[in-house]
């Protein structure tokens, strides 16, 4: 592996917090309405899963996936944005959030809200943990930001380094193992 578990840069704690404060806003911008909330795969899950809990009784939120890939087991992206695995539900006149994990130069969540604007739904807005907003190439609009980040690798909490890491509970650097 030509990566390892470096420092952490977001803490468990402070992880938490942060998607009580981003559950807080969408669950009093929406409250009484109907979201699906769709989980971009595979970054994403974990923040996902921890987001979606904090919505509460309010909100009736449901769920779907999308499974794209651009950066594959490479750690530079490869310009292209796949499609994996669509929605299973028809967003026609929904209100929609996309959630991600990382927004890094905007390739994948420029090509996902493109595509999910073309279906027509009654409102689309984005929700991502982690910006990396020196290195932006394609503009997003984001309605709801959790960390702005520097230009480090990073990986856990969803996100990975050719498959591996994003178990872990943390966000940490990788670091170059030698
Ligand atoms: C990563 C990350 C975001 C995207 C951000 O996904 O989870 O989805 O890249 O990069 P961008 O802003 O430059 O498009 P990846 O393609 O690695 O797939 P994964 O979520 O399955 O790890
Ligand atoms: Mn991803
Ligand atoms: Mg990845």
């Amino acid at each position: 592996m030509k990566y390892r578990i470096g420092r952490v840069l977001i803490s468990e704690g402070q992880l938490r917090e942060k998607v009580k404060e981003l559950g807080a806003q969408i669950r009093e911008d929406y409250k009484g309405e109907k979201v699906i909330f769709v989980c971009v795969l595979k970054g994403a899950v974990i923040f996902f899963a921890d987001l979606l809990r904090e919505m509460g009784p309010e909100v009736d939120a449901q769920f779907d996936f999308l499974a794209i890939s651009s950066y594959g087991a490479s750690t530079v992206s490869s310009g292209i944005v796949k499609i994996q695995e669509d929605l299973s539900t028809d967003i026609h006149g929904e209100n929609v959030i996309i959630v991600e994990d990382i927004l890094d130069t905007g390739l994948s969540l420029s090509y996902i809200s493109k595509l999910l604007r073309e279906r027509a739904p009654k409102s689309l807005e984005i929700c991502v943990l982690l910006d990396k907003e020196e290195r932006r190439t394609q503009p997003v609009n984001v309605k709801y930001t959790g960390f702005k980040i520097p230009d480090e690798f990073v990986i856990g909490y969803g996100l990975d380094y050719a498959g591996h890491f994003r178990h872990l509970p943390s966000v940490h650097i990788a670091e170059p193992a030698e």
